[in-house]
């Protein structure tokens, strides 16, 4: 499974993946999808949102197992995240059979689309849009960077985008949804367990500082003349860094868009988007509104005026605590259960853990690397992880 993807979206020089929605590249990772479910006899669907489902038993029955984790990626994505998440669904399934099981819940592995968000800037559109917390009308607004919507891309890959919109049935249907996904810091990585239990999301979200001065002569203008925004952006990221530092929260400016990016001219507009998170909501919050008014007030010095829009926010997750318990005692042993762990990554589990009993499964990352071609598992843990998964369908889904 690993040889079929790593050439799909591959960038030949960073080496890093570009699998973004509804791209080619995405195209062949979903074809990958359909034809691993295909080959093991499983009841392929695409769901109204564009969400790969292969089921094992009855695709409308109840209380359903589901698995799987996403494929796209993050621009100069590792292979690990999301891949890993579905690779391991698929070589559980196919542990569960060697082991002879016996299924009494319909299992289904998903790969859910658009997770990162790295073309339309929201993440887990897919699950979103599922779970309801991403209207169609709030799709048809998503734009990527050339202007097209994310309905318009979606419809250019072969689906309908009338139909997109909430699938509580779907929902209702599943009994508990578990993602294996690599681990994205460094908690495993010093402990002897190559696989943890997640036990919360930070809340955490993206807002886009548009920052718009007056374009001019880098070689005429004089210091004292010009309004220049990326002054006020540059001092915004230090703002920004330092709140961060003082209340334990994370703020990372990684995306920018400079107008009209000359190198000698002053720009006219900085657009940075803020990813920040945090433990709790209220240090979230803290941390926006003073990165907001710090800005705004150097853009009152820098003649610069100063627009935030939060583009996307995913209140805290605390999974359920019984089957997060349940995990960590069925993949325990003579030290005690699994760790349990939280995280600051987002992830489809988070947002379906609104309507369904949800826990993920992380495997260790020496480095804790992750959104980076240097993102590595070693294969001992991704093979710890797969039967860590086999172990916990096994007890959630047969007799
Ligand atoms: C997804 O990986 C995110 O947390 O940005
Ligand atoms: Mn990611
Ligand atoms: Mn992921």
């Amino acid at each position: 499974m690993w040889r079929d993807l790593a050439p799909i979206g591959r960038d030949r020089d960073s080496g890093g993946y570009r699998r973004f929605a509804w791209t080619g590249a995405d195209a062949d990772c979903r074809a990958w999808f359909e034809a691993q479910a295909r080959a093991r006899g499983l009841a392929y669907e695409v769901d109204r949102n564009g969400n790969q489902w292969a089921w094992l038993g009855d695709p409308n029955g109840t209380d359903a197992v589901v698995t799987g984790s996403h494929l796209d990626s993050v621009p100069d994505g590792g292979a690990f995240d999301g891949p890993l998440g579905v690779v391991s669904s698929f070589a559980a399934l196919d542990e569960l059979r060697r082991r002879g099981a016996e299924f009494d819940r319909p299992v289904a592995i998903a790969n859910f689309g658009d997770e990162e968000g790295a073309r339309f800037g929201l993440a887990c559109a897919g699950s979103r849009l599922t779970a309801g917390q991403l209207s169609p009308g709030q799709a048809a607004e998503l734009r990527d960077a050339d202007g097209v919507s994310w309905t318009t891309a979606m419809e250019r890959a072969g689906l309908d985008p009338e139909a997109i919109g909430p699938d509580p049935e779907r929902l209702a249907r599943i009994g508990a949804f578990v993602e294996l996904h690599v681990e994205q810091g460094r908690a495993l990585a010093d402990t002897p367990h190559p696989v943890g239990v997640a036990s919360a999301i930070w809340p955490h979200g993206r807002w886009r500082f548009d920052f718009h001065g007056e374009a001019n002569h880098a070689g005429t203008t004089r210091l004292v003349d010009r309004r220049d925004p990326m002054l006020t952006y540059a001092r915004t990221v230090l703002a920004a860094r330092d709140h961060a530092e003082r209340t334990g929260a994370l703020a990372t400016f990684g995306k920018i868009q400079v107008d009209p990016n000359g190198v000698n001219a002053i720009a006219s507009l900085v657009r940075g988007w803020l990813d920040s998170r945090a433990a709790d909501e209220r240090t979230l919050d803290e941390l926006v509104t003073s990165v907001e008014r710090s800005a705004v007030e150097q853009g009152v010095t820098d003649g610069v005026k100063v627009a935030v829009t939060r583009e996307s926010f995913t209140p805290v997750v605390e999974f359920t605590h019984d089957l997060r318990d349940r995990l960590a005692h069925r993949l325990g042993d003579e030290r005690g259960p699994a760790p349990v762990l939280p995280t600051g990554a987002g992830h489809d589990a988070g947002i379906l853990s609104a309507a369904v009993p949800t826990a993920m499964l992380f495997v260790r990352n020496p480095t804790g690397v992750s959104h980076s071609p240097a993102e590595h598992a070693a294969e001992d843990d991704c093979v710890a992880g797969v039967l860590a998964l086999a172990d916990v369908l096994e007890d959630l889904a047969c007799r």
